[in-house]
């Protein structure tokens, strides 16, 4: 398993918006974008968004952007790590390195939407909170029938407040 020291993280560009698609397609339980929407949104959304390289190559990213109508939140789009690299923290890594980065620009709650059946993000967002010792709501998004396929329900997990004394 890769040491999370190798993990080099910083904000993404268009050039790896390819990538970025490409993990999204190889998660296999991510829904998937056109690449066009990860172009654009390595163009216009880079600033709460991350990917983690080791040694040049993707190995995960983080996609993520303020509430137009309320930017003290911080809302997760996707989440991906490539298998290669799971269990070795990398995707709480991402998520502590955005959010300490944003919480000095006003961010306060993070957001993030999960299918009851997506364990593993459950548990990711669940020690988020723990880690920044804080709390987590949970309430319905987007129920099933809002979907035109066999789309579960999305449920929003409300994590805050961020202090700044908790930054990790
Ligand atoms: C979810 C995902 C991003 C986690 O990446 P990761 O780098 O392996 O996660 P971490 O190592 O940071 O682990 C974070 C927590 O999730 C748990 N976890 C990770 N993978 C898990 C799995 N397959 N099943 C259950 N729990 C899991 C870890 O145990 C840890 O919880 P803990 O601190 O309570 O032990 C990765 O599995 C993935 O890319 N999945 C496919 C895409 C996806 O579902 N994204 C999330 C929705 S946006």
């Amino acid at each position: 398993m890769t040491d999370s020291a190798e993990f080099q993280l910083r904000t993404p560009t268009v050039t790896d918006g390819q990538a970025m698609w490409q993990m999204a397609v190889d998660s296999a339980t991510l829904d998937v974008n056109s690449p066009y929407a990860y172009l654009l949104w390595c163009r216009d959304f880079a600033p709460t968004s991350v990917i983690a390289e080791v040694n040049g190559v993707a190995a995960g990213f983080v996609t993520g952007y303020r509430r137009p109508d309320q930017s003290e939140t911080l809302m997760i789009w996707q989440v991906a790590v490539n298998t290669a690299h799971r269990g070795a923290g990398l995707a709480g890594r991402m998520l502590d390195h955005l959010a300490a980065a944003l919480l000095t620009d006003g961010v306060t709650h993070v957001e993030t939407s999960i299918t009851p059946d997506n364990d593993a993000s459950r548990r990711l967002f669940a020690a988020f909170a723990r880690r920044w010792d804080t709390a987590l709501a949970c309430s319905e998004l987007f129920g099933a029938e809002l979907f035109p396929d066999s789309h579960l329900a999305e449920n929003l997990f409300r994590i805050g407040p961020l202090r700044v004394e908790e930054a990790r």
